[in-house]
């Protein structure tokens, strides 16, 4: 029996399964349970930080198919957390369950040359990039694109893992030599010498309702987003003309729930989408404490074809990456936090160096402020130290 995706309207005391139980997935539990729903995670990690305030986990790798059916017969809808679920898998449980994202748009995010693919033929402006699939095609990549630029994985990658920078081109050998051990694609991107990094997060129903996100402006240390701004520090043409991209890429690719657009920004006012994410995003985190409704609810809201809420800023946010490095200093200093942060930690084990441990979000009367703020803490080397 096929499943008619058009009208299926999801309500509270439903169960919504989740493929994947990292950080995302357990803030979707979390206002998804407010509203009253209950959930089932998939993930290979026993206790993950969505199966611990999930209804129940199924331990079990992502391409598992076996055990996805088996939570897909459990629930009511089901979505994903992160893009590295096979889109197959996606595929396969469509056909007797309700998959309301479908399995196309992961198939395109989830592969670097795919997704730039789409976005060409969107007309969306991505930095120049060469398809590499031989020592040939880097030759002439690096006639075509030069230096400097970026090698990356087609697959695979992310928080700046599969990729590395050519400063010259004789980086680029060695740079292939440890890439395809990890994927036979990769791709050659020109290096965007960009002012700033923005997103723009958007929902969209299957009715084609769609809802923006205000834009956020991104700050990446070693590769790794570092902090999220909101409002970003840009013109109204630049936000208005984000959400323009962020609305012909959710429409071009027929998006049901949400889209994640990160760009870069030039000096001289242009924007080059980077890459995409069909779920909720990092930089999306300052939603569930500063809008009215956070990325996650609308995330829950999209696919379970309920009205989207408002996206309303209540106030200036910094959202702030809490990593491994840096999870002890935080919950030694909690009692010294000013009353305006809120802190998100995802229950993970392992504190390793660069891992996403959590999150806090601090909100002030400005951006500066909760800069300020964040500086006072003494966790994080100061922007200025950093440069
Ligand atoms: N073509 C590029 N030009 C300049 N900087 C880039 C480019 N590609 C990636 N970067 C930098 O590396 C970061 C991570 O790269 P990205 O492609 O977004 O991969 P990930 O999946 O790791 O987020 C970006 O946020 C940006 O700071
Ligand atoms: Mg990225």
């Amino acid at each position: 029996m096929s499943v008619d995706k058009k009208t299926k309207t999801i309500l509270p005391g439903s169960t919504i399964g989740i493929l994947g139980g990292g950080q995302l997935g357990r803030m979707m539990a979390l206002e998804g349970r407010r509203m009253g729903y209950q959930f089932i995670t998939l993930d290979p990690t026993e206790n993950s930080p969505c199966g611990q305030v999930a209804d129940y986990q199924f331990v079990a790798s992502y391409d598992d198919v076996e055990q996805a059916k088996e939570m897909a017969s459990r629930c009511d809808v089901i979505t994903y957390e992160f893009e590295n679920v096979s889109s197959l898998v996606a595929e396969a449980l469509g056909k007797h369950s309700f998959v309301p994202q479908g399995s196309r748009l992961l198939f395109f995010t989830q592969h670097r040359i795919r997704e730039k693919e789409a976005l060409m033929e969107l007309k969306v402006p991505v930095a120049p990039f060469h398809v590499i699939r031989s020592r040939q095609d880097l030759f002439d990549g690096l006639k075509a694109i030069g230096t400097p630029s970026i090698l990356k994985t087609a697959t695979g990658g992310y928080d700046g893992k599969g990729q590395i920078v050519l400063k010259k081109p004789e980086d680029a050998e060695s740079a292939f030599q440890l890439l395809v051990q990890h994927d036979r694609e990769l791709i050659l991107e020109q290096f965007v010498p960009f002012e700033k990094e923005i997103s723009v997060i958007v929902a969209r129903r299957q009715s084609g309702e769609m809802e923006f996100f205000p834009v956020a402006e991104n700050i990446h240390r070693n590769n790794i987003l570092h902090q999220s701004l909101v409002p970003a520090r840009i013109g109204q043409r630049v936000e208005s003309e984000a959400r323009e991209i962020g609305k012909r890429i959710a429409e071009g690719l027929q998006v049901v729930g949400l889209i994640a657009v990160e760009m870069f920004l030039t000096g001289d006012g242009r924007i080059y989408v980077n890459e995409l994410a069909p779920r909720p995003h990092n930089s999306g985190h300052y939603t569930y404490d500063a809008c009215v409704t956070s990325q996650f609810e609308q995330h829950l809201r999209a696919i379970c074809n309920l009205p989207l809420g408002s996206t309303q800023l209540l106030s200036p946010v910094v959202m702030v990456n809490i990593l491994g490095e840096h999870v002890n200093q935080v919950v030694e200093k909690i009692a010294e936090f000013p009353p305006n942060i809120k802190i998100h930690l995802y229950g993970k084990k392992g504190a390793k160096p660069k891992r996403k441990m959590g999150h806090l979000n601090v909100l002030a009367e400005t951006t500066e402020v909760a800069l300020q703020i964040i500086d006072q803490l003494k966790i994080w080397k100061k922007t200025e130290d950093v440069r």
